[in-house]
């Protein structure tokens, strides 16, 4: 190892050195290797949040918060969203390479046959309240799935791990749109092979056994680019619970459902949801975007621009630019009197205001994946609540992927942080009546 390729650590204290090798990615920044500190110095090193601490290496997703840029696999999303299926996305990811006709076909094929869930499942959804949000549906739908797929599963065995990833992402649209169903009291729809991914979602999600129902090209087309654009974001929140829930050997169907209850949390997943509520109050106040504004400034006051800021993204989201577009045309494609072009174009004018404010400019805030996503979503009749579920849905191959990777990594071990501790020191235990 050349004098190049390390960092040389001073303890100030004694004098003793250590030198730590530095680890090159394939892009990005170079990272330093502290595994052997605790040994050498007897230290351990503190980050709160990860800002600053690789948890693992992986060939999956790259992002450069800097510049803008995301590549599943190497491929730029960009390309993704235009040229690209949800579904191909998915073998793309789970599998590292794009696939040829005859790969492509068979592992559709091999998704559309796995949708069907065991009835015994559908007879869980009536024991939750009919208020349930669709996410607490899920965390528990998905964690259940654990009770049917766990004896005879090897999860040292890829063949295993492979039928896993096929029935997690063909079954969790089944089990979203059965979320739905329940809390509105309507009778679950079986999914239909005839139909692509998407399309067999809004089938399950919104057709009537009384009536013929053919989704809308234009609403699938979304729909299809909405779940590229969110199936994979490298070691977010969601993706990094589902790699230590999976490190200890658990089942991954329970690990999974671990990474759906992280997503649901307004400042990761839940954020779409936030974001609409934010922009009908705002259209509701007169469109008093500069109150807004203010109090997301304001440090006293807990209220944030949702939508807005990135823990890696510091000049622009590249899937807000895409989805902002896309909104753009699917609202122009209704007509301007649908009754969603308020919230767009409150959302511009909280933009515009955002990105020319010393606040936000400074702090590197930019509109995120979220901030116009919900809007699609509304207009296509998704409520509110359906938002994160389908993001999870979306996420679920990102989860799986990671998942299948950690346990091939020849490095793989248990995950088991350290910590800082500044509890009391060692103290007699005193009887109660002494107290
Ligand atoms: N509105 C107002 N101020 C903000 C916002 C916001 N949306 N986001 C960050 N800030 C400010 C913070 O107050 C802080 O200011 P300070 O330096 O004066 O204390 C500074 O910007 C840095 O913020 P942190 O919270 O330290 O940034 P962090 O990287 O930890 O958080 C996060 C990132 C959670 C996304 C944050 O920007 C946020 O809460 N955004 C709103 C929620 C949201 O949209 N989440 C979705 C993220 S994308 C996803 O998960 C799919």
């Amino acid at each position: 190892m050349s004098k190049n390729d390390t960092v040389t650590l001073t303890d100030n204290a004694t004098g003793k050195q250590v030198e730590l090798p530095i680890l090159r990615p394939t892009c990005g920044s170079p990272t330093i290797d502290i595994s052997s500190l605790p040994k050498e110095l007897g230290y351990f090193t503190y980050d709160p949040g990860f800002v600053a601490t690789a948890s693992c290496h992986s060939n999956i997703t790259y992002l450069d918060g800097a510049k803008g840029v995301l590549e599943y696999r190497g491929y730029p999303i960009e390309q993704l969203a235009e040229k690209s299926s949800f579904i191909e996305v998915c073998y793309l990811l789970f599998h590292g390479d794009l696939p040829d006709k005859d790969q492509l076909d068979e592992f559709d094929d091999i998704i559309t046959t796995h949708t069907m869930l065991h009835e015994a499942v559908k007879r869980f959804y009536s024991g939750f309240r009919r208020d349930a949000h669709p996410m607490a549906t899920m965390v528990g739908v998905v964690g259940a799935l654990s009770a049917f797929y766990h004896h005879g599963e090897d999860i040292h065995d890829p063949k295993h791990r492979m039928i896993t990833a096929h029935r997690l992402i063909a079954k969790m649209p089944t089990i979203a749109a059965w979320s739905y169903r329940y809390t509105n009291g309507q009778p679950m729809v079986y999914p239909k092979n005839s139909l692509s991914f998407s399309a067999n979602f809004l089938h399950m999600m919104f057709s009537m056994p009384t009536e013929e129902y053919t989704p809308d090209p234009l609403f699938v087309k979304a729909l299809d680019l909405l779940l590229i654009l969110h199936a994979d974001h490298e070691q977010n929140a969601s993706t990094s619970t589902v790699r230590l829930a999976g490190s200890s050997g658990a089942n991954p169907f329970a690990a999974l459902s671990a990474g759906i209850a992280s997503l649901w949390g307004p400042a990761h997943g839940g954020a779409n949801e936030a974001v609409i509520r934010m922009l009908q109050d705002i259209v509701d106040s007169d469109n008093d975007v500069a109150h807004y504004v203010a109090r997301a400034k304001d440090k006293s006051d807990r209220f944030r621009l949702m939508g807005f800021g990135h823990r890696v993204y510091k000049n622009f989201d590249p899937r807000a630019v895409i989805i902002r577009k896309t909104c753009m045309n699917l609202l122009a494609e209704l007509g301007t009197n649908n009754k969603y072009q308020a919230l767009f174009d409150t959302a511009v004018e909280l933009e515009k205001i955002a990105l020319s404010d010393e606040y936000f400019v400074s702090r590197n805030l930019y509109p995120n994946v979220d901030f116009y996503s919900g809007i699609i979503l509304l207009a296509m009749g998704i409520p509110l609540n359906m938002f994160t579920v389908i993001f999870a849905m979306a996420r679920t191959v990102g989860w799986i992927s990671h998942w299948n990777e950690m346990i091939e990594d020849d490095d793989f071990r248990i995950g088991r942080p350290r910590q800082l501790y500044l509890g009391a020191e060692t103290r007699e235990y005193v009887d109660i009546d002494k107290r």
